[in-house]
């Protein structure tokens, strides 16, 4: 079977994009990566492609007079490159019809917190002033929305006492680093579909157990 050709788009560090590298190259995914973009000249993902001898270019939204010329030269170079799936890694620019148009069902986000709670930005901020007990990160499917989209993969991650947005972003990005590349097997595998907002994985091993937190004390 040929490799799921996916495009990755990341405004920053890009450690998830270093994480669909580095299963990629121990052999875990059949998924190769034909091109990372970035908005950002100065983003730590292109740095991270350059080494990993990947295709990489910067297409900076500043140089654009609308949000949809730039989409259309982003999914200009997509779609020469005969991307299959986009993976929006840390990607920080609103997309607009004209590439959802273009990869409907294509594109996947991740967003660090359990969705639909926290969505947009601050989000390690707001889940701390909210008092929650836990929050995550989630892998989804981009539609019209800001972190709307059909759910694919979740963590749930506890909020400790002494939680600060560092200390919590840090645990929740080493989970991001698990579920990304596991979403991206799942779809390269072709085992997902979309019924209405419900996505199914074939085959998947079922989450047993409840997580509580704090944790109880009492006998059960
Ligand atoms: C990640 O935590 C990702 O979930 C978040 O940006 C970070 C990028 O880190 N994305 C969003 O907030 C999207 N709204 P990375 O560049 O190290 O992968």
């Amino acid at each position: 079977m040929p490799k799921l050709r996916i495009a990755v788009l990341a405004s920053g560090s890009g450690s998830n994009l270093q994480a669909i590298i580095d299963r990629s190259v121990a052999g875990g995914l059949d998924a190769e990566i034909v091109l990372v973009i970035s908005n950002n000249p100065d983003a730590g993902a292109l740095t991270r492609a350059k080494q990993a001898g990947i295709r990489q270019m910067c297409i900076d939204h500043r140089q654009f007079a609308s949000r949809s010329e730039f989409d259309r030269a982003v999914v200009a170079e997509l779609q020469a490159a005969g991307a299959e799936l986009i993976v929006l890694a840390g990607f920080m620019r609103i997309i607009s019809d004209i590439f959802l148009a273009a990869f409907p069902d294509r594109i996947i986000n991740i967003h660090p917190a359990l969705l639909p709670a926290f969505p947009g930005l601050h989000v390690h901020r707001k889940a701390l002033d909210y008092g929650a007990r836990f929050s995550g990160c989630t892998v989804h499917f981009v539609d019209g929305g800001v972190d709307t989209g059909p759910i694919i993969i979740q963590a749930a991650v506890p909020i400790l006492e002494a939680d600060t947005e560092d200390s919590l972003a840090a645990r929740i990005l080493e989970q991001e680093h698990k579920i990304y590349p596991q979403a991206i097997q799942w779809f390269a595998e072709g085992r997902i579909s979309i019924e209405e907002r419900r996505v199914k994985v074939r085959g998947i091993v079922p989450a047993s157990g409840a997580q509580i937190s704090p944790a109880l004390e009492m006998a059960e």
